[in-house]
């Protein structure tokens, strides 16, 4: 409206000004038109009366000629006639002949400005005409015709006029009005859609012109590429949400196939009472990918490890998720025992775990396991190109359980983008050539197009890997390494949680878990709790956690019979001996402790080897003083993270490891190194006495931080780095069919190689 007010106001101007400048102009043509007729109509009536003028001045009576000139001034426009015989005799004239006007000044006449006579019986026009006979001249005969109707006629034309220009500018403005408004609208809802990347016609408004087709197809794209250009360059702009990562999926990927590759599944069936249930595991792995994977319909294929999945698959191993409202495939790979116990148990969690985690566990490599490995990771490569609809999907391969899977994909479809992501940390080049397939598992990880760690330092750690056991070339200002010919991007996605947090994160009241949780663990109502949530692993350096509980009532005995601290452990990959033997060390650590301290009071450690679900957990994290993440190594730890989602009453004090990838992002928490006893037993005690006002001022920074660097900005930003190469790769291959030059890139391993992801 406002757009249509500020045309109206300047056309309304215009239209005055008009007017103002037209109607006068108009009035003075119609003038001339009248005189003009009025100089026509005397000449003739001149005419007409030579005859008997002649006659009577031969005559010579005075009388005969008034009488006559008053017959004709029965005409209704003439209102006068005279004659003049010289410019010294009286007028002969009718009665209502003007006074003014007299023999001797009928010269002035023939000027046509002059020939207007205004007198106060009216306003007329005067014809001067000459009388002859037989070309001597017998005097002048004076027309006086009345012009008042002429007056009339102009006042009402202006008022034609002004009405005129009134009805035009109402009827313009209201066109203006409407045209303006229907396509300021369009204008609107098609730059906005077309900033969506929605185009700027509803597809039942296509453009039906064939020729302009490609033009609108053009137009999209552009403003597609744009659009991600921007978002690849300009993080900040970007508000990480479910709906985000779908938009990106739309705007940028749009008709991609999204393949995701884990060990894990997103959903198992078991047996329950009611027949088969379906279980969705606490994984932030899932709840990061899975929004993914419902936006595009794709498929993500995992080991079928669930005891009733075999019965739901359909005749391709597949199954529709999530329950009730399908979205996605799963795609089950079966393993035989063997398989998993080479694969899963041997070479990825005897051999490659304890390998990239520093906690002084020796990596157990056998050739067997190895042959295992290598065959597992060939199955899956087999059902991504079986699963794959078309030559170049985007592939998302998950953790240590994969490093030679993305060298199989590339092999069977080179045109694929591979975003592979090592969720554990990566050792240095020294430790990491303990194992005796180092070379053979670079090689398979520089099959992917982009290779993610939580860390720099990690990255770091891969690209030195590379320049010790490969023939490869490393950019160091870039980090990627050119290798047989194509390129590895190698880059930095801290992984985290979802935000806002899950509902069931936040859904009892803070007080209610505190009561709930000392209930039922036989703990006064204002006991002091410590909480570790875990699976029980020996990288979680829970051994190093009771340590410090158990440094802490020495050197502050105070808290003896105040404070509990309650580990959640959930067994782990318990058929590894290591793993077996640990979980004695713990028990048997923890009955240690509690039987020095615990007198008849409650005990200072509350173990508990169960898995619980994550409603659970999320009341215990709300329960509790303090949480405690202790891990010797580890890639990110998304416990320290949950802690802080779950405590939105700003309480409770985070104590961290150095060694976790979080303690990057938290520094906030109070950061500790595990191994060092003493100072984690002071840093518990910090915590337990840490002023409230403190406790708030540092949960809410860790809080922001996880908002802003949540699970769908890792997931988001991976997706767009692939658009982005995906669209650089469509731009090169483009510019090569319109005859540009390609340049060669000569790299160690390669001498012919082009730029390629
Ligand atoms: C780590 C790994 C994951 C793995 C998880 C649980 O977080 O990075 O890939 O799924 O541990 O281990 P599990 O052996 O039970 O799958």
């Amino acid at each position: 409206m406002r757009f249509s007010l500020r045309f109206i106001v300047p056309l309304a101007i215009t239209l005055a000004a008009i007017a103002y400048a037209v109607v006068p102009l108009a009035d003075s043509l119609t003038l001339q038109w009248f005189v003009h007729d009025l100089d026509v109509r005397s000449t003739l009536i001149a005419n007409t009366m030579q005859d008997p003028l002649q006659e009577d001045l031969k005559i010579g009576s005075r009388g005969r000629i008034v009488s006559y000139f008053n017959r004709i001034t029965q005409d209704q426009r003439l209102a006068a006639i005279g004659f003049c015989p010289d410019s010294k005799s009286p007028i002969l004239a009718t009665r209502t002949f003007p006074k003014s006007v007299v023999c001797s000044d009928l010269d002035r006449f023939q000027v046509s400005a002059e020939r207007e006579l205004t007198t106060p019986n009216g306003t007329f026009h005067i014809s001067v005409l000459p009388v002859t006979d037989k070309g001597q001249a017998l005097g002048q005969l004076i027309l006086v015709h009345d012009t008042s109707f002429i007056r009339k006629r102009s006042l009402q034309t202006e008022r034609y006029l002004f009405y005129f220009f009134i009805a035009l500018g109402t009827v313009i403005s209201i066109v203006t009005v409407i045209v303006a408004e229907l396509s300021w609208r369009g204008l609107v809802q098609g730059t906005r859609a077309l900033l969506r990347g929605e185009g700027l016609l509803r597809p039942a408004e296509r453009i039906t012109i064939p020729e302009l087709r490609p033009i609108e197809r053009d137009l999209r794209q552009l403003m597609r590429d744009v659009r991600s250009e921007i978002q690849l360059r300009d993080d900040s702009q970007v508000s990480w949400t479910p709906e985000m990562l779908r938009q990106i999926l739309h705007d940028d990927l749009r008709d991609q196939e999204i393949i995701v590759v884990s060990n894990r599944e997103p959903y198992i069936h078991v047996h329950g009472e009611q027949g088969i249930e379906v279980r969705r595991p606490a994984s932030g792995l899932v709840t990061a990918l899975e929004p993914v994977l419902r936006a595009c319909s794709g498929t993500w294929i995992a080991h079928g490890a669930g005891p009733a999945d075999r019965e739901v698959v359909d005749k391709y191993d597949r199954v529709a998720v999530p329950p009730g409202q399908p979205a996605y495939q799963i795609r089950r790979i079966w393993l035989t025992p063997e398989e998993e116990a080479g694969y899963y148990l041997g070479f990825a969690n005897e051999g490659l775990w304890p390998l990239c985690h520093i906690a002084h566990v020796r990596p157990v490599f056998r050739s067997s396991d190895w042959e295992h490995y290598v065959a597992v990771n060939q199955k899956f490569a087999r059902a991504v190109s079986e699963e794959a609809k078309g030559p170049n999907p985007i592939v998302l391969v998950q953790d240590y359980h994969f490093a030679l899977l993305p060298r199989m994909i590339r092999e069977r479809m080179p045109d694929a983008t591979i975003i592979t992501f090592w969720h554990i940390p990566w050792p240095n080049p020294e430790s990491f050539a303990i194992c005796p397939w180092q070379a053979e598992i670079v090689d398979g990880l520089l099959g992917s197009s982009i290779l993610g760690f939580h860390t720099q330092f990690h990255c770091n750690n891969f690209v030195d890997t590379v320049e010790r056991s490969i023939e490869a070339r490393v950019d160091r200002e870039t980090l990627t390494v050119s290798y047989g010919g194509k390129q590895t991007a190698v880059k930095r996605y801290p992984i985290s949680i979802e935000w806002p947090p899950a509902p069931e994160a936040r859904r009892d009241p803070v007080e209610s878990c505190r009561a709930e949780i000392r209930r039922k663990n036989g703990l006064p109502a204002q006991h002091l709790l410590g909480i570790g949530v875990d699976r029980l692993d020996y990288t979680k350096g829970i051994i190093e956690r009771f340590r410090a509980v158990e440094r802490l009532l020495e050197i502050e005995p105070q808290w003896i019979g105040k404070f509990t601290f309650l580990q959640i452990a959930a067994p782990s990959r318990s058929s590894i001996p290591e793993y077996e033997a640990f979980e004695v060390q713990v028990r048997a650590l923890a009955t240690r402790i509690n039987a020095r301290f615990a007198g008849d009071g409650p005990p200072p450690i509350l173990l508990k080897v169960e898995h619980h679900d994550p409603e659970s957990v999320y009341r215990h994290y709300r329960a509790a003083d303090v949480c405690y993440v202790s891990s010797l190594h580890d890639g990110m730890n998304l416990v320290a993270k949950e802690f802080v989602a779950c405590r939105d009453d700003e309480r409770g004090v985070l104590v961290l490891s150095r060694f976790t990838g979080a303690a990057r992002e938290l520094p906030e928490a109070l950061i500790v190194n595990p191994y060092d006893i003493d100072q984690c037993a002071m840093a518990l005690h910090v915590a337990l006495e840490m002023p409230l006002p403190e406790q708030r001022a540092r949960m809410r920074l860790m809080r922001a931080l996880i908002q802003e660097f949540n699970v769908y900005r890792w997931a988001g930003r991976m997706l767009l780095d692939a658009a982005g190469m995906r669209m650089r790769r469509r731009v090169l291959s483009g510019s090569r069919s319109s005859g540009s030059t390609v340049i060669p890139i000569r790299s160690a391993s390669s001498t012919a190689g082009r730029l390629r992801y």
